[in-house]
């Protein structure tokens, strides 16, 4: 059954998007999603450092978000080497990180990026001007999930969009807290109960000290 929780702007659904979203009725804007990976499916490493992500084993939902159609964008994203079984995007954004991963150490680059897949919408515009396919943040120190993306890698993407914005896969919510932080109205989801509570305490928190200098478009 999905629990849901109303949070200032927020609306957050424990659940399996897959029966989340259709339930919805559209009026999303945006989805703006970092859908479990295929880690366990493309690489060993990870898989034996870090707690199992659920629904991990492969990239069934990564495809699954590339075909969600909201009206302005969607930036989801991806591994590089899942690039050729999704939909072709229209950018490829790299996400320059100031580390790397370790990944096979004898015959691998350090790899120091991670890609988003940008599809534009019917009503897609560039809200600030046109954006560079290339953003630069730190990473996180991973405090809140395994894969936790950083606030400000969200809020910078975030400025890229418009209207609601939709993360189906919303692990720790650092896509609502960025968009607390900046007003937008936020939907996510999440099917792990622990990640769900760290998501509502965080965007509860990120709504005591909203950005007060964020675009709230
Ligand atoms: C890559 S993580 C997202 C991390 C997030 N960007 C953050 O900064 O914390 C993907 C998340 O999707 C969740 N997930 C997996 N299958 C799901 C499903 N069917 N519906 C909703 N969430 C799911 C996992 O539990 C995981 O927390």
């Amino acid at each position: 059954m999905t629990r849901v929780e109303h949070i200032g702007a927020a609306t957050l659904y424990l659940g399996d998007a897959r029966d989340v979203v259709p339930a919805l009725g559209g009026g999303i804007g945006a989805v703006l999603s970092d859908p479990p990976y295929g880690m366990a499916f493309c690489s060993n490493y990870r898989a034996e450092r870090h707690a199992p992500i659920a629904n991990d084993g492969d990239d069934e939902l990564l495809l699954w978000a590339c075909g969600l159609a909201p009206a302005h964008s969607s930036y989801i994203f991806c591994r590089w080497d899942s690039l050729g079984r999704v939909p072709k995007p229209r950018s490829c954004v790299t996400w320059v990180k100031n580390n790397w991963s370790m990944g096979n150490l004898e015959h691998e680059h350090a790899r120091q990026t991670e890609i988003a897949l940008f599809y534009p919408g019917p009503q897609h515009d560039f809200p600030s001007g046109r954006p560079s396919d290339v953003i630069r943040a730190p990473r996180t120190g991973n405090e809140h999930h395994q894969t936790e993306k950083p606030v400000q890698l969200m809020l910078a993407m975030l400025a890229w969009t418009r209207g609601v914005v939709l993360d189906p896969f919303m692990g720790s919510g650092s896509t609502g807290v960025a968009c607390a932080r900046t007003g937008r109205p936020f939907i996510g989801v999440e099917i792990d109960p622990a990640h769900f509570e760290t998501a509502c305490r965080r965007i509860v928190d990120a709504l005591r000290s909203p950005d007060m200098f964020g675009a709230a478009a």
